[in-house]
């Protein structure tokens, strides 16, 4: 298959986000599959523990909160689990929280599995929990703070969202925030959505009734939309959007992963992380997307 030719990645300038750079990448099927769910689900796990293990490197502490932390799949694509197998194992305490039983009961055994680290499980909805979790979490402590937010389309609230931005920490840094912004069936959902609670529940998840214009926008300009939002209602320094693929690079777009932090070394190491994690190994003259920052 002939890939589309684009030029390599540079280190990361948050803002050289070229508009439809894609376009030649065909939409993605309606309907996740097992092989492909798999492949991008590692994609986004690898991600997150490799950002997780460069930054860890620099700070030497930090809390992980994962608001939505059950497996989609299996253990080796489970983001919780990687990043509590990261070495160094420097990440001092861990908040997950899922409102499945089954997750929690997943949870509880990888806690099991890591005795000595300071691990928190909580079932609970995390829009209604968020508050109580940061105060457990980060209440006056002064510590790198990351909160994985890996819905799988529309669980996220907006509000929940300001919540972790706005966190008073003694920190000089906000709750660094990976938001991942589902593309592949997002056109699909919200078109099935006509009932008026999952018009609500969109709407919770956007932050008001402005998502309509998002429906059939090309997926680069509503990741832009969203990014924006992180930057100027947020107030987060860098928010860039990562493109994960169905089954690498070239392939369909399946999410953006948005990465929203204030610290001026963070989108570099997510670069790196990217390439080695999402990339892969490349040879000199690989193609690369260069639409992400
Ligand atoms: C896409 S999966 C998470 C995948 C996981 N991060 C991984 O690496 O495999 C979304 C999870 O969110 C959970 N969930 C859905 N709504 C939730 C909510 N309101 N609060 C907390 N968890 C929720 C689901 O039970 C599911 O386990």
């Amino acid at each position: 298959m002939n890939m589309p030719r684009h030029r390599p990645p540079t280190d990361p300038e948050p803002f050289l986000f070229e508009m439809g750079s894609t376009s030649d990448v065909p939409e993605a099927p309606t309907m996740p599959h097992e092989p492909a769910l798999r492949l991008w689900s590692r994609s986004k796990a690898r991600l997150i523990a490799e950002y997780l293990r460069l930054f860890v490197l620099v700070t030497k502490h930090g809390t992980y909160i994962d608001g939505f932390a059950g497996p989609q799949v299996d253990e080796d694509c489970w983001s919780a689990r990687r990043v509590l197998e990261t070495e160094p194992d420097w990440l001092r305490h861990f908040h997950l929280c899922d409102i499945s039983a089954t997750a929690v009961k997943q949870l509880e055994a990888l806690r099991a599995a890591h005795p000595g680290r300071d691990i928190h499980v909580h079932q609970a909805d995390f829009n209604a929990r968020v508050d109580e979790i940061l105060d457990v979490a980060l209440g006056g402590k002064k510590e790198a703070a990351f909160c994985l937010l890996d819905q799988r389309t529309f669980q996220c609230r907006w509000a929940t969202v300001e919540k972790l931005a706005r966190f008073k920490q003694p920190s000089a840094y906000k709750i660094e925030l990976f938001y991942f912004l589902a593309n592949g069936w997002l056109d699909r959902a919200m078109a099935a959505t006509t009932t008026p609670g999952g018009l609500e529940a969109i709407a919770d998840w956007w932050g008001g009734d402005s998502w309509r214009p998002l429906r059939g926008a090309h997926h680069t300009v509503r990741a832009r939309m969203l990014s924006d939002r992180f930057r100027n209602e947020l107030g987060y320094r860098f928010a860039v959007p990562w493109q994960i693929y169905e089954r690498g690079q070239g392939t369909p777009v399946m999410y953006y992963m948005i990465h929203a932090t204030d610290h001026p070394v963070a989108p570099g190491l997510m670069a790196r992380a990217y390439r080695s994690a999402v990339l892969g190994p490349s040879p000199p003259q690989l193609d690369l997307f260069t639409d992400m920052g």
